[in-house]
């Protein structure tokens, strides 16, 4: 079930994501108790120009504006894509060197959409490693070594999916000098790591090095996945690339994307204080939960999901006591085979919801622990 990498397909050979052909399915159940939802729920309650809903942007407003003031770079350093699934591939489109490899190398563990979406633009996509198997989350930095000469593109994720772990600032460091020595771009997934404002975990890797483009959305930590607003942020002159990929392949942006977007975006400040909100709240209940069931955990310091190890196969215990009990989490194996029996938990949502969910929780452990004995 973990990301297919390999080498470039088409046709018959494009494989699937398999975490979301499981996934879909289980969400359409609509199974009560949901702690597998990756992205903050938060109840927006917006005013949206109707006007602008089904009108193409007549340059009035300009999108990129919004997101350029947000993270204090200039216009010319963004554009606007339909959320990060979109924004990874045309960024790792524009920042592979023109007369380089087409080769990628991507984290693991990794979500699919990140890790396997090179194969579809005729690129290999070779893995390294952070994690899974030290428990500390630590670059491989050997495999990176290797790799380095046969890629044009290095893709990571810096606040881990299913893990919520921040990449250690020293690993940050390194591969940002490896990567620049050996002329290789960065493509950074920061879909997460808003959640991280105001922290010393808040580190964008745009603002860091010139050869990074970072992609980001209103997806997860803002609460508004439905609506497929994402960006690139990066040097310029790799932003017109993007640019250039986007209109190849997308043509214009989506304007009820685009109106909604534009009465949310004031807000998002707010939104934000709501995740903080609800990441004190719910996570001792969770912490609870796992102590009673003599399960020991550490989550990581920001963010609403984190990892828990279960001691069995989470597929197989999700169908056999989670689905009978209406729970719904996020087996581990979906990002990297060794987290098998691992379950990511995610506490972003409705407090009441959450609070209803622990009780639940509880008993899955429990029938597991009783089918071990
Ligand atoms: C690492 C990562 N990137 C991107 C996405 C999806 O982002 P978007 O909704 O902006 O396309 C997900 C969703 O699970 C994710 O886990």
């Amino acid at each position: 079930m973990e990301p297919r990498l390999g080498g470039p397909v088409s046709g018959d050979g494009i494989p699937p994501v398999d975490y979301l052909s499981w996934y879909i399915p289980r969400l359409q159940e609509m199974r009560p108790h949901d702690l597998s939802q990756s992205g903050f729920k938060y109840d927006w309650d917006l005013d949206v120009d109707n006007e602008k809903m089904l009108n193409f942007w007549d340059g009035a407003a300009n999108p990129a504006e919004w997101v350029a003031s947000r993270y204090g770079v200039k216009v010319d350093q963004v554009c606007v894509t339909h959320g990060v699934c979109q924004a990874i591939s045309l960024a790792i489109l524009a920042a592979l060197p023109k007369d380089g490899p087409r080769a990628v190398g991507v984290e693991m563990p990794s979500f699919a959409v990140v890790s396997q979406c090179a194969r579809l633009l005729g690129c290999e996509v070779i893995p390294f490693h952070r994690g899974p198997n030290s428990g500390e989350w630590r670059l491989n930095r050997d495999e990176i070594s290797n790799i380095l000469p046969r890629v044009g593109v290095i893709a990571l994720t810096p606040v881990m999916n299913p893990t919520g772990e921040m990449i250690a600032q020293e690993d940050e460091n390194w591969l940002i000098e490896v990567t620049r020595e050996a002329g290789v771009n960065i493509v950074s997934d920061e879909v997460y790591l808003d959640a991280a404002m105001g922290t010393e975990f808040y580190r964008p890797m745009h603002l860091r090095a010139e050869n990074v483009i970072s992609v980001n959305s209103l997806t997860k930590c803002y609460g508004l996945g439905p609506l497929r607003f994402g960006w690139a942020i990066g040097p310029a002159k790799m932003i017109h690339n993007v640019r250039n990929a986007f209109h190849n392949l997308q043509g214009m942006t989506s304007a009820p994307s685009m109106a909604i977007a534009e009465a949310a975006f004031p807000h998002l400040d707010v939104a934000l204080d709501s995740l903080r909100t609800q990441r004190e709240v719910n996570l001792p209940k969770l912490i609870d939960v796992l102590t009673e069931n003599g399960i020991e955990w550490t989550p990581p310091p920001i963010g609403i999901f984190g990892l828990i190890p279960l001691g069995t196969d989470a597929v197989q215990a999700m169908a056999e006591h989670g689905a009978p009990l209406g729970l719904l989490a996020t087996p581990g194996g979906m990002f990297h085979r060794d987290l098998a029996n691992h379950l990511r938990i995610a506490w972003g949502g409705g407090t009441e919801a959450f609070e209803a969910a622990m009780p639940v929780l509880s008993q899955f452990l429990k029938s597991i622990q009783d089918g071990n004995n």
